[in-house]
């Protein structure tokens, strides 16, 4: 009989640093999917790595079973996120699983709904900041210095820890690490997190790295795969080489301006021989568009920035013939059908409730 499941902490455990009384919703060992469409159009073999069948849907959930059951052990009653919806969405659900109050700051009036629904479903409590998320994540910084309040966003350690297992899963499925692994980039958390786990799957470690757990087991992989990050270009200060003060892209998960991480992303981009490019709105939209309709996965908006950003290297015929490729889809399309949908109809025909009637509509 197949085993289940059992959360990244568990299957992981001999890989990160904590793995006592664990908070989890048995996150992790998400799909990566072969994309023949995709390699019609590149000329390599693509994966889809599709993070939106995580429980909140998004890949937050791996860093946060590891940020939750840290700061639950040390007895922390509340935690705190800034967030662009889904850290408010997993931190809110990983907070109900410890027992805990979860505080969300969020920017006024640009979280998809789908997220805000979460959140508030979860209970968390709700502060709209007129500002953008950058405005927020210095509000929770100072919150949580202040107050008896834990921080959970990706500048928490314990947050990249459980995000790199996503690299774990792509070289159990793929045999090795990939040729190019191309992702979105917005706070740059989880760049830096992906790389990690690539490095230390190699026996080898990156400045992210905890010291006790990267590489006490032996190498599985042979190589580290070349790192292509990809931000909106109305927010894209990794491209353009300082923050942008006033972001702006319809990829509300990656307006950010000012990302956390920056130093560990422009690391796994250049020790990685990568770039970090952006991609337009429109793109944003073809990519997501192109993902539901011939791929058969419904992602967000922010989370096709990863094959805009690969299609758009393929047309400048920087991908090398045959690669493999795996494209990080960070979240489920479900969190924002209005984006999605955009100016498309959704009233469709209403018919009398018979066969015939059905058949017509169908033009049989
Ligand atoms: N894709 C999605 C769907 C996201 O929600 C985020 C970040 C990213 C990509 C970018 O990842 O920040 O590690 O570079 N969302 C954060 C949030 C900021 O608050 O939910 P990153």
């Amino acid at each position: 009989m197949a085993q289940p499941w059992r959360g990244i902490i568990a299957e992981y455990a001999d890989r990160l640093p904590r793995t006592e009384n664990v908070v989890t919703l048995l996150e992790g060992g998400t799909p990566l999917v072969h994309a023949p469409h995709l390699d019609s159009l590149t000329g390599a073999r693509v994966y889809v790595k599709v993070e939106g069948a995580n429980p909140t849907g998004s890949f937050k959930d791996r860093g946060m079973t590891m940020a939750i059951s840290e700061v639950a052990d040390q007895g922390v009653q509340l935690v705190a996120a800034a967030s662009t919806g889904n850290t408010s969405a997993s931190a809110a659900a990983y907070a109900v699983r410890a027992g805990i109050g979860c505080a969300v700051v969020l920017p006024a009036g640009k979280i998809a709904a789908g997220k805000l629904a979460q959140a508030i479903v979860h209970g968390a409590t709700l502060v709209a900041v007129d500002g953008n998320f950058d405005d927020c994540l210095r509000i929770v910084r100072e919150l949580t210095e202040a107050h008896p309040v834990a921080l959970v966003n990706s500048i928490n350690p314990y947050r990249l820890q459980g995000q790199k297992t996503a690299a774990f899963e792509i070289v159990d499925v793929l045999g090795d690490a990939p040729d190019i692994h191309v992702l979105p980039v917005g706070n740059a958390g989880n760049i830096s997190a992906y790389w990690m786990g690539y490095n230390e799957y190699a026996g080898r470690r990156t400045s992210a790295s905890f010291e006790d757990s990267a590489t006490r087991l032996p190498p599985v992989a042979s190589r580290v795969p070349q790192m292509w990050g990809i931000q909106a270009e109305g927010a894209a200060p990794l491209v353009k080489g300082e923050p942008v003060e006033h972001p702006e892209t319809v990829a509300t998960a990656i307006r950010i301006g000012n990302p956390a991480s920056w130093d560990y992303a422009v690391e796994a981009r250049d020790r990685s021989g990568g770039w970090i490019d952006s991609v337009t709105d429109a793109q944003i939209l073809d990519a997501q568009a192109l993902l539901a309709a011939h791929v058969g996965v419904f992602v967000e908006p922010a989370s096709a920035a990863s094959v805009a950003g690969l299609l758009q290297a393929a047309e400048h015929g920087r991908v090398p013939e045959g690669a493999t490729i795996v494209c990080t889809v960070t979240g489920n399309g479900l969190k924002d059908t209005a984006t999605a949908l955009g100016s498309r109809t959704i009233d469709p025909t209403v018919i009398a409730p018979t066969l015939d009637a059905a058949v017509k509509a169908l033009g049989l």
